[in-house]
């Protein structure tokens, strides 16, 4: 039976002044989490992943990525720049200036990505990148030469080298046969060798985070953290050598892809995890696998959303108790609603109507908490993770206080109105010892490739710069594009 009005009114206005902290219905109870107890167990799961014996049964990877050095301004040159992370491939044209302390992005190219294509073959995802970047280098007059070339590809690798780059496993709705546990690298200039019509010099493998934080810290020479909140999450942040235990050395820095959205895999958010979270989970391509993405990001955000609105209106808490087609379709509540609804009532009742449900004013107020509910589960818990981090940044080098700069991006952190705030205002609570600013990249995925390129060479990890170098695999050489 449905509540009257003036009950599920009341209702609203409890859950309101318990500030957004549970919604209930009959049967479920959103729970915000502890921001600090997830804190307090991230914490000792990053030093599980750094360390040579507990790392192959850590849940957060902690992988080294082979950069020891963030820009210092004078880096230079052309560069190439690849990003494959998402539903979309882009090629980048990037050109550093030193003189004039930028990154200047010159040219690109995007390619989508067909589903089909997501869940096919690994040699049929290749060819079609070494395809797009042939189509590029072409419509550039580039082909002629074997600029060097940053790849962001952003999935969890194994980086024996920053040129040599195991997958460890797909994310991200991602499953192409024949490329979990291969060298990435050598996938791409196999496919490119089979074209035969072109050729790249030294490939740098950049993550996201790390093309986030590079792109940044081009800028702000402090920022040693870079942070993603988009299709998935993840950060990155500079640790000291002598904790990484998988790798030679005792001096100096190197940036650690934590793959945080890796966390809770091994059941250690299991108390936090509601049914709606259970269900994103088995219903996706890879469950058990990135937990903690599945609670923060924007490829699942819209879906707990969904299957939140379809069991409060079997609950008669909704729309008279009446679903819709779309409602009931998987996908169909997409994660741009969220910011939407929560920007304005108006666009809360345009997105019901589109989805062809039988709504009232109360019920588009309802739903409005209800997302606002979801997305700041997702900020806090991501607060929660870059405390963590920025304490350990701080205890590390011994300060009572750390002055620090994290480079963001993601379309989750961008788009929402008040995401940004309320992740800034958790982690000012849970580190209150660190001073951090937020910085947002500028296309962290390709000048930040070019950056990491650029700095794989001058601190000689990677060859310098070929640029001009004649392609033999070239049918005719081009000149120097300026
Ligand atoms: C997924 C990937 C990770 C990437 C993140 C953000 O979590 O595993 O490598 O950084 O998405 O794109």
């Amino acid at each position: 039976m449905q509540k009257p009005q003036q009950y599920r009114h009341k209702e609203i206005k409890k859950n309101s002044k318990r500030n957004k902290k549970r919604i209930k219905t009959p049967k479920t109870t959103i729970k915000m989490p502890n921001d600090y107890k997830v804190s307090v167990r991230l914490k000792k799961d990053l030093i599980r992943g750094l360390g040579k014996h507990s790392h192959h049964r850590a849940a957060v990877k902690m992988l080294p990525t082979f950069v020891r050095a963030t820009p210092d301004g004078t880096e230079k040159g052309d560069y190439l720049a690849l990003d494959l992370g998402g539903t979309n491939f882009r090629v980048l044209y990037v050109r550093v200036v030193e003189e004039q302390q930028k990154v200047v992005k010159m040219d690109s190219k995007i390619c989508s990505i067909p589903q089909e294509m997501m869940l096919g073959t690994g040699e049929q995802l290749f060819d079609h990148i070494a395809q797009c970047l042939g189509e590029f280098l072409e419509s550039q007059d580039l082909k002629g030469q074997t600029l060097p070339l940053g790849f962001t590809f952003s999935f969890p690798c194994e980086q024996k080298e920053i040129d040599k780059s195991i997958l460890i496993r797909w994310t991200k709705g991602f499953s192409c046969s024949g490329v979990e546990g291969q060298d990435v690298v050598k996938l791409l200039k196999e496919a490119i060798h089979r074209r035969g019509d072109y050729d790249i010099g030294s490939v740098a493998m950049v993550n996201d985070t790390v093309g986030t934080m590079m792109s940044c810290g081009y800028r702000d020479q402090s920022c040693e953290i870079g942070m993603i909140i988009g299709t998935g999450t993840n950060a990155c942040y500079m640790e000291e050598i002598k904790n990484v235990k998988r790798v030679e050395g005792e001096d100096g820095r190197m940036c650690i892809n934590t793959e945080w959205g890796g966390f809770g895999d091994d059941g250690s958010l299991k108390d936090i995890l509601t049914e709606f979270d259970e269900v994103v989970d088995q219903t996706s391509i890879n469950p058990g696998v990135h937990t903690f993405e599945k609670m923060i990001s924007g490829m699942y955000l819209g879906e707990i959303v969904r299957l939140l609105l379809v069991k409060m209106a079997e609950d008669k808490l909704l729309f008279k108790g009446e679903t819709s087609e779309a409602l009931l379709t998987p996908g169909q509540f997409e994660t741009k609603y969220i910011s939407e609804i929560e920007d304005g009532l108006e666009n809360a009742q345009k997105i019901l109507t589109a989805l062809g449900l039988n709504w009232d004013p109360v019920d588009a107020c309802v739903v409005r908490l209800v997302c606002d509910t979801i997305s700041s589960r997702s900020a806090r818990l991501c607060a929660a993770a870059l405390a963590t981090i920025s304490n350990r940044i701080r205890v590390n080098r011994g300060l009572d206080h750390l002055k620090t700069t994290v480079g963001v991006d993601g379309t989750v952190y961008r788009k929402h109105p008040n995401f940004s705030e309320e992740l800034q205002a958790a982690v000012r609570l849970l580190a209150p010892k660190c001073d951090i600013t937020f910085l947002v990249s500028e296309d962290g995925s390709g000048k930040g490739a070019a950056m990491v390129t650029a700095v794989a060479q001058t601190t000689c990890i990677l060859p310098p710069s070929q640029q001009g170098a004649t392609n033999p695999a070239a049918k005719k050489k081009k000149s120097v594009r300026t």
